[in-house]
Formats: structure tokens, C-alpha cells, sequence
């Protein structure tokens, strides 16, 4: 493979302002982390501290090797929901390294609510396992929570993917052979009480950890029992009674530290890369030169490339043909890859060219990383009289049934359909990052309110009424703007856990290579080689 070149010029008088803007993004995004990792109430700390409990960011830093990498997930889940205090919907977790093992993690955040579950709490939750399944990765749970947050428990309760859902996903992660560890931290109710007893090891911590269906009060109330929270579901009674649970620790370090030990006994998985990785020739931090913070404003998309693949070195697929999608092969941290990256809208040639590029990587096992800038693909006379639609069927089609790991970086705009072909969130990427700059909608604002200007207009037209003016052009116009701005940015997106997190730019490589590594773990193909029908 050769080394890509770059028209970087460190004097390019644009570079200055086009930092700027990342910085200005960033920052946002750092505090937003900030406070979703510290902003808790006093009296919710003090609560812990004379429980004597770790809160869950201690328990995560006692539970994962030190100084290993950290793939947070829904670092900023939920952000500006339910009154803004359900930071990170209410657990932190990400997948991380104990004892040498790459593992799902997640810690509840009893200082929000009781660890109590929020519909976001839900969904993050289900994403965790998605990661657990796909990636074949253990779980390791640290739970301390009041199950259900109960003022919205319509709305975590019943549904297709709602609570349920968990306990469902634990049994068959067990069945599949996905080792699910669970440390009791806390007074566990409810359905919080299912997840130890749907896992395959617990741990409960004397005093603080407790399992029960239903706690003291409610006991009380429905039978006129008093009983203490440890007589009900304490550790010393499911460690030695029930045999709910398997061992009694003493606190939350002794619990943290048998779940390492336990870890360190499961069969070790992973693949190691092919080759030894090498940096990037081109210094990654000039990705905040480079890349205008604006999706309209063109840039080449291989200036990215060059600073996330090993050496710089690419080697490109069919680069005259269907140019505004750049296809070919390259390494990240020493596994190969092959990688689509947008440079304008996707036409026929781009759909066709994908889909060739997939079936090859798809046949060879070679996973593959979608870089999205993509305004969606081309519309018009022309392109509709020359089969666009079908040749995006193709894309699409080659995208959702290819059995090789996908992985998926939104590194400017996100459109229309060109979301979906370039393996959007519902395309099943085994990880999706967002740069801060990410900004995603079924289409632009100005376009959105276009549409909808010209359908009221025809609408009229009917009634032999003439067209709208100006000023109820505007009034469709600027709430839709509005709208677009504040609902179609990554803060927004990452809130709603369309992904699974904003990462900085610069680390985007580091980022996919821990991404691709973790996802070695399963199989390499999912799923029985072959596609459905191309509509040709
Ligand atoms: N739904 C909504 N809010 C709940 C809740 C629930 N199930 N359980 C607790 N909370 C809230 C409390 O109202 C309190 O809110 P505040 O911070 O605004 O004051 C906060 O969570 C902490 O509760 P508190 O009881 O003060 O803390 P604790 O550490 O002593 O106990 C629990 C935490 C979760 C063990 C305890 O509150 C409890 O047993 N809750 C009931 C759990 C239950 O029966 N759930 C059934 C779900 S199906």
C-alpha cells in the first residue's frame, strides 16, 4: 500500500477558523461529559458515604485494569431529559479491560433516583447488551437500584423493548454462552432484583447488597411483616439460605475484586491484528485544519483516512469511477479494513461501486468502516430515469446483509437515505461514533420547509387559491429551521443514544481500533455468507 498524500497547507488561512469551531464544539461536549460524570447532589454523596458504599465511577475505576482503555457508551445518554438530572440514564458503563479480558461494564448511579430506571435507562441498557451479544463480549453488571423509576413506569414496562426486554436478553446471553457476572452493591428491588438472579455468578456485599422481589415497605403493606432490608434479601441469607447468590463480600472493594478474579478465569477471546500498527503519517490533529465544522462545505474525505489508517497508507478501489465515494483498503492499529468514505452526494456509480467494494470485503472477510459526510444521494430527472433508486437498493441491500463487522464514524452530515446506505445506526454497525461536528436529519431544514411550503401551495392551487406569501413562508420556515438545528446535532443525537457516543477527532483512530478489537471477539462472519436479490 502507498501513502496517501495531503494538500494540507499549515499556512491555509481557512485553518484558523475551522479549529476554532471544532474547539468551540468540543467544548461543549467536554463540559456536558463533565457534568454528567460529577454533577450529583450533596446529599445523595453523603447517602453513599455513610452506607459506606464506592459510588459507580469508583466502582468502575476499582473494577478495570489501571490505565486500560475505556470505550464509554452513552457518556451523555439522556442529556436534558426528565429535568436534566439523569446523567448518562443513570449507569456508567462502556465496554473496558479487567484482568486482561475485554468486558461490557455498567455501574448504576444510585445517587440519581435510587439507580432507578428511566425509559432511557432501558434503552441504554438494551444497546450494552447489543454490544454483549454481537461482539460476544462478557458482562459484568455492579447494581445497586430501585427497578423501575415507578412515576414513569408505563413507559418501562411493557413493551417489545422495554424492561423486560433485559431479563430476556440475560437468558439468552447465557444460553449463547456470554458470561454475565453481576455484583449485588445495593438494595436490588424489583426488576432490579432480576438482574443478579438472571446472571450467571453473584456477588452480594454484606449490609449494603440486597435482592429482594419486593422491599420492607412493601412488605409491610401487602402481608404486615416487618422485616429488615438484610433479613429479607441480605448477603449473609442469599449466600447461605436461599443460594441466590454465590459469594459474600464483606464491601464493595472485596465484592469488586472477587468479580476481577472471576473474570480472570473465563477463557480469553479476541484476535490478535495481522500486522504491528504504526501511526498515522499525517498528524491526526490537523483534522481540526482540515475539516470544515459545516457538512456543505467540501473537503476530501481522504485527508481523514490519512490520519486514522496505519502509516497513512491506503490503497484505493475503483477511484475514477463513482469519485464522490471513495472505497479501498487500509490498516487500523494492524487490522485490515476495508473502508467507504463520502466526498459529496452518492450517485449510481457511487451505489454500484459500494456495492462491489462490500461484496469483495464481504467474500474476503475483511470488516468494514463507513466514514459519513453524506448530503444523501442525488435527486432529479436524470438520475431517477437512470435507475437511482435501484442502484441505492443495491448499496443498501449489500450493506444490511453482509456478514462482516461494520463500523460506523459520522464525521459531518448524516442525510436522507444516505444514512442508511452508508450503515446507519438502524444498519446494525457494531459501534457508532459521532465527531462533535455530526450533524443527522432525513434531510436539511431550508429542504424540509421547501417541501412543506410547496405542499401547502399545491394544496391551494387545488382550492384556486394562489401561492403563500412571504410571511407565512416564514412562519413554516423558521420553526423548521429551528427544529433541525436543535434536534438534528450530535448532542441531541448521543442524547437519544442514536449512537454510542461523540468522540474527539483526533482519536478517532484509537476509537475503531479498540472498536475493532473488541469485535473480533465473535466470529467474523454473522450470519451464513450470501445476499438477497439486487435489483438490477
Ligand atoms: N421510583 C421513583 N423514584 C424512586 C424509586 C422508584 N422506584 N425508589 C427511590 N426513588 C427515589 C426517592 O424518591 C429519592 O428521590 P430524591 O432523591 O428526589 O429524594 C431517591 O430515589 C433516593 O431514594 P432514598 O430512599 O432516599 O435512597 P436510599 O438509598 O435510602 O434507598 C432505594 C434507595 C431504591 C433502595 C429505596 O428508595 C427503595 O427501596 N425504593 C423503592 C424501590 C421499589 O420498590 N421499586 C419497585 C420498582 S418496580
Amino acid at each position: 500500500m502507498r501513502p496517501l498524500s495531503t494538500s494540507f497547507d499549515p499556512a491555509d488561512p481557512g485553518a484558523p477558523a475551522r479549529r476554532a469551531a471544532h474547539e468551540k464544539l468540543l467544548g461543549e461536549v467536554r463540559s456536558a461529559l463533565a457534568e454528567a460524570g460529577t454533577s450529583r447532589s450533596a446529599k445523595a454523596l453523603a447517602r453513599h458515604r455513610e452506607q459506606g458504599k464506592m459510588t459507580a465511577s469508583e466502582r468502575l475505576d476499582r473494577l478495570l485494569d489501571p490505565g486500560s482503555p475505556f470505550l464509554e457508551i452513552g457518556g451523555l445518554a439522556a442529556r436534558g431529559m426528565y429535568d436534566g438530572g439523569v446523567h448518562k440514564a443513570g449507569s456508567f458503563a462502556g465496554v473496558g479491560v479487567i484482568e486482561g479480558h475485554t468486558c461490557v461494564v455498567q455501574a448504576n448511579d444510585a445517587m440519581v433516583k435510587g439507580g432507578t430506571i428511566y425509559p432511557m435507562g432501558v434503552k441504554k441498557a438494551l444497546r450494552l447488551q447489543a454490544i454483549a451479544i454481537e461482539n460476544r463480549l462478557p458482562f459484568v453488571s455492579l447494581v445497586d437500584s430501585g427497578g423501575a423509576f415507578l412515576p414513569l413506569q408505563s413507559e418501562v414496562f411493557p413493551d417489545l423493548d422495554d424492561g423486560g426486554r433485559i431479563f430476556y436478553n440475560q437468558a439468552r446471553m447465557s444460553k449463547l454462552g456470554i458470561p454475565q457476572l453481576c455484583g449485588v452493591m445495593g438494595l436490588c428491588t424489583a426488576g432490579a432484583a432480576y438482574i443478579p438472579a438472571m446472571s450467571d455468578e453473584v456477588v452480594q456485599v454484606r449490609g449494603t447488597g440486597a435482592i429482594f422481589l419486593a422491599g420492607p415497605p412493601l412488605v409491610r403493606a401487602a402481608t404486615g411483616e416487618d422485616v429488615t432490608p438484610e433479613d429479607l434479601g441480605g448477603a449473609a441469607m442469599h449466600t447461605s439460605v436461599s443460594g441466590v447468590s454465590d459469594m459474600l463480600a464483606e464491601n464493595d472493594a472485596d465484592a469488586i475484586d472477587y468479580l476481577r478474579r472471576r473474570v480472570a478465569c473465563l477463557p480469553q477471546g479476541g484476535v490478535a491484528p495481522s500486522r504491528s500498527a504504526r501511526a498515522p503519517l499525517h498528524d491526526p490533529d490537523q483534522l481540526y485544519d482540515i475539516v470544515p465544522t459545516e457538512p456543505h462545505q467540501p473537503y476530501d474525505i481522504r485527508e481523514v483516512i490519512g490520519r486514522i489508517v496505519d502509516a497513512s497508507e491506503f490503497e484505493e478501489f475503483k477511484p475514477d469511477y463513482g469519485p464522490t465515494l471513495i472505497t479501498g483498503w487500509a490498516y487500523i492499529h494492524g487490522y485490515l479494513v476495508g473502508i467507504l468514505g463520502n466526498n459529496g452526494p452518492l450517485f449510481s456509480e457511487c451505489a454500484l461501486k459500494a456495492t462491489h467494494f462490500i461484496q469483495l470485503c464481504d467474500k474476503r472477510g475483511i470488516p468494514l468502516v463507513f466514514l459519513q459526510n453524506v448530503p444523501g444521494f442525488v435527486v432529479g430527472k436524470a438520475f431517477e430515469r437512470g435507475g437511482i433508486t435501484k442502484h441505492g437498493q443495491q448499496m443498501v441491500a449489500a450493506v444490511s446483509t453482509c456478514t462482516v463487522p461494520k463500523f460506523t464514524v459520522i464525521v459531518g452530515g448524516s442525510f436522507g437515505a444516505g444514512n442508511y446506505a452508508m450503515c446507519g445506526r438502524a444498519y446494525s454497525p457494531r459501534f457508532l461514533w459521532m465527531w462533535p461536528n455530526a450533524q443527522i436529519s432525513v434531510m436539511g431544514g431550508e429542504q424540509a420547509a421547501r417541501v412543506l411550503i410547496d405542499v401547502q401551495n399545491a394544496q391551494r392551487a387545488r382550492s384556486g387559491l394562489g401561492p403563500i406569501g412571504p410571511e407565512e413562508e416564514q412562519a413554516i420556515l423558521v420553526p423548521i429551521l429551528e427544529h433541525t438545528r436543535s434536534e438534528g446535532n450530535a448532542l441531541h443525537a448521543t442524547a437519544n443514544l442514536w449512537d454510542d457516543g461523540i468522540i474527539e477527532p483526533h482519536r478517532t483512530r484509537d476509537v475503531l481500533g479498540l472498536s475493532i478489537a473488541a469485535a473480533l471477539h465473535a466470529p467474523l462472519r454473522d450470519g451464513p455468507e450470501g445476499f438477497g436479490v439486487f435489483r438490477t
